[in-house]
């Protein structure tokens, strides 16, 4: 095994990415690595020189475990791109001086496309110089739309967190006695899996949500009020699923379509927020009813305090898995899930270069003919994703968390 190995977590962050890390932290331990650095900040704090050693912060079992129901990136996190080689050869060089100065043999980078972007350019550029270091992402994204694995990481808290407030959202809306839309938009910046989450409320004890909208159909405001008018014929309250990242039929994100403001992030992405707004105040201008938008915004991704076990548990094997593909040698890989039957999760590697800055999209024949819910193999896809409870560990009254 590796004498040093080094890891980052880079990105959004989600509810589980500290169990990825905490897997990581346990194989390496158990395969005796001298030091196991964790950068801060990711790759853009580890080239200002901030790292940790992980194995003098995580010590027992029992941190280990609440590391595991800590949300949020334990590291910290970036959303910094590397720059080409041909473009920036200093970068590189700095970064592969340092890791050679750290005795590292294996790094490993927790996130999502743009993350798996960083380690194709690494272990590239290290193949190129003839380094030996293996290079492995392990994947996390609430949005779930990384190409190849079945399903990140992530994604099935976040979609337990929204099913549930989808449930709760419905039957605080069905209180009053007059027409009423509940907009609950979710994020998900260029795909719908999250938000179609919404649609695993519908169940014996709920209505479920009336409308679900994904980015994967354009948005048509007139279809749309045509929808809810046709549904308060026969009901009164309706709850509306809306993802942060509809688009008009033109292409444009519903808000830059109606706003001037327009708003970028560091990779360039632009920021969506307030589809939910827009939509309320248009419905209670148009429809004349009662409206709420409610923006499920950080929370969805840190909402530890209901994650699925099931999440957790194969966050926890994605980071394991890392440790010992690299110690086989594997570099220039991510680590991906397997789904067989009604279910089982295994684990493999795929090459990283298939994989980064791909994006997968929810396909066309799991959204309803009319654009406007999504199917049941939709809902029956996402289901095992939610599935289990861990046993959390409270202080004082809450969920512990382990804090750098
Ligand atoms: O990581 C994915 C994601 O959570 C998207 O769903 C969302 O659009 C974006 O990150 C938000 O990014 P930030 O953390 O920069 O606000």
């Amino acid at each position: 095994m590796p004498k040093n190995i080094i890891v980052g977590q880079s990105g959004g962050p989600t509810a589980v990415i500290n169990a990825s890390l905490a897997g990581v932290i346990m194989e390496a331990k158990d395969y005796e690595a001298e030091h196991i650095y964790g950068m801060v900040n990711g790759i853009e704090g580890f080239l200002k020189g901030k790292y940790v050693d992980l194995k003098d912060k995580v010590k027992t079992a029992e941190e280990l475990n609440v590391l595991c129901q800590t949300p949020s990136s334990y590291l910290g996190s970036c959303r910094y791109r590397l720059p080409s080689p041909e473009k920036e050869n200093d970068v590189y060089e700095k970064l592969f001086k340092e890791l050679k100065r750290l005795d590292i043999s294996a790094l490993f980078y927790i996130g999502g496309n743009d993350s798996m972007d960083t380690i194709d350019r690494l272990s590239s550029y290290g193949k190129l110089i003839g380094s030996d270091i293996c290079f492995i992402g392990i994947p996390k994204t609430i949005d779930n739309d990384l190409a190849v694995t079945d399903h990140t990481p992530g994604f099935g808290s976040a979609a337990k967190y929204v099913a549930a407030v989808t449930k709760e959202t419905v039957r605080d809306c069905a209180v009053y006695d007059l027409k009423s839309i509940t907009f609950l938009e979710i994020m998900g910046r260029d795909t719908g899996w999250l938000t179609a989450a919404a649609a695993l409320a519908k169940s014996e004890d709920c209505e479920g949500a009336d409308i679900i909208c994904l980015p994967e159909v354009p948005f048509e405001i007139d279809g749309f009020l045509a929808k809810a008018k046709e549904l308060f014929k026969v009901k009164n309250n309706l709850v509306v699923a809306v993802s942060e990242g509809l688009v008009t039929k033109e292409g444009k994100n519903l808000c830059e379509a109606y706003s001037e403001i327009k708003k970028v992030d560091a990779f360039g992405h632009k920021i969506f927020s307030g589809t939910g707004r827009l939509l309320a105040d248009i419905a209670a201008e148009k429809l004349g009813c009662k409206t709420r938008a409610v923006e499920l915004n950080t929370v969805q991704r840190s909402a530890a305090h209901i994650a699925s076990k099931t999440d957790i548990d194969e966050a926890f094997m994605a980071g394991a898995y890392a440790v010992r593909a690299a110690e086989e040698g594997e570099n220039g890989k991510m680590v991906i899930f397997k789904r067989e039957g009604n279910y089982k999760c295994t684990a493999a590697t795929f090459d990283i270069a298939r994989i980064a800055n791909e994006v997968k999209y929810v396909p066309s024949e799991w959204i309803a003919s009319d654009g406007l819910n999504v199917t049941k193999e939709l809902t029956e896809y996402i289901r095992p994703l939610i599935q289990g409870e861990p046993e959390t560990v409270y202080k004082d009254g809450l969920p512990a968390h382990l804090v750098l």
